[in-house]
């Protein structure tokens, strides 16, 4: 991999990701995506049917595979928050940056979205309560912050790309 992109769910990983790999004319991986490849199910179907802790087993050896691979890995919202994954991004070369927005940014975009279980489970006052939790665990996996309230997802991989 040439970056990884880490934040909070709704943070603009995919979105930001697929440009960036774009720009740097590469490819771009989504680890969710490889994550339902490799199971045959959509999140919500692995979260339902064999809960979480499987989906994070299933998580840290997809992100293993992956970071052999080129191009722009955007993770999931929980990846660098498990230690383990954690461990794997601070031992590889690779550029880990974490897109950060505010709560109401965050409210905004993924309220609607059925998609993701923790959003389905969680209500407003639990789900800001995580992202306030794992704050500090994305800026310690990151070697770059990126604040993105202000920035279109061009600009962000503009600022991105100035720093790499
Ligand atoms: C999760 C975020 C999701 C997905 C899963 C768990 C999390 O990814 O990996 O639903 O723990 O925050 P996105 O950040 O792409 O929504």
């Amino acid at each position: 991999m040439e970056a990884i992109l880490i934040g909070f769910m709704g943070s603009g990983k995919t979105t930001v990701g697929r440009l960036l790999a774009d720009q740097l004319m590469t490819q771009h991986a989504d680890l969710d995506d490889m994550i339902v490849d490799r199971a045959g199910q959509a999140i919500t179907a692995i979260f339902e049917e064999h809960g979480e802790g499987y989906f994070r087993q299933l998580e840290q050896q997809t992100l293993r595979g992956a970071l052999a691979q080129p191009g722009v890995l955007s993770t999931g919202g929980g990846t660098p928050t498990i230690p383990a994954n954690a461990a794997i991004l601070t031992a590889s070369p690779v550029p880990v940056i974490c897109l950060a927005a505010d709560d109401a940014t965050i409210l905004d975009r993924v309220s609607h979205d059925t998609s993701r279980p923790l959003v389905n489970d969680l209500d407003t006052t639990a789900l800001l309560a995580l992202k306030h939790h794992r704050a500090p665990l994305y800026e310690a996996a990151a070697d770059l912050v990126i604040q993105t309230d202000q920035l279109t997802p061009n600009e962000i991989v503009a600022t991105i790309q100035d720093w790499l």
